[in-house]
């Protein structure tokens, strides 16, 4: 299968299953089945089969598979290595909170520069880089040549920074401003976050439980 054609929701899974492959490694295992791993994830067995196969399937009859190989290969997949640049816009309390909480390094990315256009945060150090004036923007990029941001300022000045970025190079974005971007050029990838939607998701359940 080609990788254009594995859907969303596929992809969507691969994180889980690495995540989990990974605490698996390092519990010492070495195999597991698909009925094992099943249970261990609340995926079905065919599901994983059916996952897996679409980038050539990885399990051996009567084997399963091998813990460290998949845990390498759908870190490959996903681009766990690739330490694509980074850089976070916004360093008010949820970006703070996101670039001293995530390890960029292990997720395929490296974050080279915090901007903020609030004078009193720029100059401060947050998970050991510095926040610069978002006015140093440009020069940033086009001696860096970042190729993703994270967005954390109001959704009134969302758009306008992405667009701007895209102009500078940037492909990808981490968006967290509670306002959905809509990018011109197809070719741009926007992962739009919003923690409320996955509450909001808690309550349909309780309320139709
Ligand atoms: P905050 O006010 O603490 O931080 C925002 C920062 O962005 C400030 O430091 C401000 O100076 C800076 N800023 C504003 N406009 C800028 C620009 N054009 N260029 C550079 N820096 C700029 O706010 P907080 O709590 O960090 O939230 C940030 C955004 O994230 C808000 O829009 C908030 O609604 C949203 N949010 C989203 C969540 C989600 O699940 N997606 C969860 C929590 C907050």
């Amino acid at each position: 299968m080609s990788k254009s054609s594995v859907s969303s929701s596929v992809i969507k899974r691969l994180p889980r299953y690495y995540r989990f492959l990974g605490d698996l490694c390092r519990k010492g295992y070495t195999r597991i089945s698909s009925r094992e791993l099943s249970e261990k994830m609340g995926f079905t067995a065919s599901q994983i089969r059916q996952d897996l196969n679409c980038f050539g399937g990885f399990g051996q009859q009567g084997y399963g598979y091998n813990v460290k190989e998949l845990h390498k290969a759908i870190g490959d997949i996903l681009g766990v290595n690739a330490e694509n640049k980074l850089i976070m816009i916004g360093a008010g309390n949820l970006g703070s909170a996101i670039a001293s909480h995530i390890d960029f390094r292990k997720k395929g990315f490296k974050l080279i520069g915090i901007f903020d256009s609030d004078p009193e945060k720029c100059g401060q150090e947050i998970a050991g880089v510095k926040v610069t004036d978002v006015a140093e923007i440009r020069r940033f990029c086009v001696a860096n040549k970042p190729i993703c941001a994270v967005l954390c300022i109001p959704k009134n000045s969302a758009q306008y920074v992405a667009n701007s970025l895209v102009d500078l190079g940037v492909k990808a974005f981490w968006n967290f401003s509670h306002y959905d971007l809509k990018m011109e050029h197809e070719s741009i990838i926007v992962e739009n976050v919003h923690l409320g939607d996955s509450l909001m998701t808690l309550a349909y359940g309780l309320n139709n439980q």
